[in-house]
């Protein structure tokens, strides 16, 4: 079930700003996203899927590492504005919907999860291990931040939640952070 309180305080965020986070302009968001794309690599990915991207600003540094690149966003104004940043990119498709209750069919070689799990519910979380587990070809990449949330989830009880049907994770941790790779390759 979509969590309304979730969407509502995610909608009002967007509303009040195309930035809610500062994605575009915070040092820190700009180091944590170097940190992400070291671990994710080169590629080339040919399938890979970035679920709640925001705005975009982490999406347009990671498309030309893919062959194709999905974008799943839940909340429309934020959609628009990914739509805008990944304007330069003819690989990325975009889909405005919910996970996971909206996940695609694809088989994707590298999925991001990047400051979303603790959006989910634990029901949601389970849906979407799930999918993964069934889904996922390559490498899962998990970033969350380690501090207190709004949410009913804080990114480390999201991430033991997402263990439990994964298995356990390697681990990267960071001042404030922290990148999880779960391997689907075996
Ligand atoms: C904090 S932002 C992170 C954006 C981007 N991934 C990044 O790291 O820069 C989290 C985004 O996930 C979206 N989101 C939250 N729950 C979602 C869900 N269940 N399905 C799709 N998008 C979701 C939010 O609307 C928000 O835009």
């Amino acid at each position: 079930m979509p969590c309304e309180e979730v969407l509502a305080h995610l909608t009002g965020l967007y509303a009040a700003s195309d930035d809610p986070w500062q994605h575009r302009t915070s040092a820190y968001e700009a180091a944590k996203y170097a940190a992400t794309l070291d671990i994710i690599g080169p590629g080339p990915f040919d399938q890979a899927l970035e679920i709640g991207c925001g705005n975009g600003t982490l999406a347009a540094l990671l498309a030309p590492r893919c062959g194709h690149l999905t974008l799943m966003e839940c909340i429309p104004a934020a959609m628009a504005s990914a739509r805008m940043a990944l304007a330069p990119q003819s690989n990325v498709t975009f889909i405005e919907g919910q996970a996971p209750a909206a996940l695609p069919p694809l088989r994707p070689d590298l999925v991001l999860l990047s400051e979303v799990l603790y959006f989910l519910t634990p029901e949601e979380i389970g849906d979407l291990g799930e999918w993964l587990r069934r889904h996922a070809s390559g490498r899962i990449i998990a970033v969350n931040w380690t501090g207190p949330t709004d949410e009913q989830l804080d990114g480390n009880a999201a991430i033991d939640l997402l263990a439990g049907i994964l298995g356990q994770p390697a681990t990267h941790r960071h001042d404030g952070f922290r990148i999880d790779i779960f391997d689907m390759t075996g």
